[in-house]
């Protein structure tokens, strides 16, 4: 219940605006670097990166490249890092058995993060798209997207990633039962401590086109992801879904997209209180660093008042494109 102010003049709101000490004495909500997973591409290759034209300061990076920048997060006080692989061409296949290779570019750059910055939490993705021949995140028979032979695949991906050192798994395909048979699968492999980070509610989104530029699915998927991700119109599926992944072992909790759901995250975290994420994705990204480029919005500022909406909103963090960039800014104090 909203306590009703005195009236005027006994009650004016101005009082506790007036100087930048107030401001920040009764401030409800503040954002730092602990709130951030920084989401980082990553290629095959030595010492080099490719920006992504789509995603103006954001550069896919090889594996050296990577285990320094997981240093440089570290140091910002970035607890975790999100690693997607640009997968080679010959790497996409119909049966996606690269997923789960242990010499996979994403397992080989866990391996490499893990060895130069052991104190970072390293999470994955788990979904077949990097691998996949047609882009889709389970495979595809007949145009249709298969639920449980995925969910085998995806736990093998899982087990290869947990086996190179990841910390946090994350699932992004959306299938049905995957938290569950990976969670058993983690446990009777003796990986008791990995941590999943379910997608529990991803939606069948527009947002995500320049995250497909990036990891170079863009041209390769048919058809779009609306049988297995969420439709945008429904909120009561995005609770259940979530209660659904905690029942089967999941230990925190996302919304992505981040910023046109934020009333997804505020139920989430009101009916469920339990650790929850948004993912502010590519799309957002874009808009924001787009306009900075193009001196419409000032960047610094829309950054950091994108990033404390999530806050607002409930969220205990954010995966965000932004994450060491805003860091260096609450660094600086602004
Ligand atoms: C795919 C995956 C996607 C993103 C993360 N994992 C795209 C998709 O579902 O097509 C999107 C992230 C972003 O847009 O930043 N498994």
């Amino acid at each position: 219940m909203v306590s009703v102010p005195a009236p005027f003049p006994a009650a004016r709101f101005r009082r506790l605006r007036a100087t930048d000490a107030r401001r920040r004495l009764v401030r409800e909500n503040t954002l730092t670097a602990d709130d951030f997973i920084w989401p980082v591409f990553i290629r095959d290759g030595e010492n080099d990166e490719t920006p992504i034209p789509s995603m103006p300061g954001v550069s896919r990076l090889t594996i050296d490249r990577v285990a320094k920048a997981a240093e440089e997060a570290a140091t910002l006080g970035i607890p975790a890092i999100c690693l997607f692989p640009y997968t080679a061409q010959k790497d996409r296949t119909e049966d996606c058995a690269m997923a789960w290779d242990p010499d996979n570019l994403t397992n080989r750059a866990i391996r490499a993060i893990k060895a130069a910055v052991p104190e970072i939490a390293v999470m994955t993705d788990v979904a077949l798209d990097p691998y996949n021949i047609n882009g889709h995140d389970g495979f595809v028979v007949d145009g249709e997207i298969l639920n449980d032979e995925t969910v085998e695949a995806l736990v093998k991906m899982t087990l290869a990633q947990a086996e190179a050192g990841a910390d946090i798994i994350g699932p992004s395909d959306m299938m049905d039962g995957r938290i569950g048979a990976m969670r058993a699968a983690l446990e009777a492999a003796g990986h008791q401590n990995v941590t999943i980070l379910s997608y529990a509610a991803k939606y069948a989104s527009g947002f995500y086109g320049p995250f497909r530029d990036a990891v170079g699915a863009s041209g390769a998927l048919t058809g779009d992801k609306k049988t297995y991700q969420m439709d945008p119109g429904n909120t009561d599926e995005a609770l259940r879904l979530v209660a659904r992944d905690l029942a089967e072992g999941a230990d925190m909790v996302m919304v992505k997209p981040g910023m046109p759901y934020l009333d997804i995250c505020r139920r989430v975290k009101t009916e469920l209180q339990v650790p929850t994420f948004a993912y502010q994705v590519s799309g957002e990204y874009a808009m924001l660093a787009g306009a900075a480029q193009n001196g419409w919005l000032d960047g610094p500022k829309v950054m950091l008042e994108s990033l404390l909406c999530f806050k607002r909103a409930g969220c205990d963090g954010i995966l965000t494109y932004f994450a060491p960039e805003a860091a260096r800014a609450l660094k600086a104090g602004s």
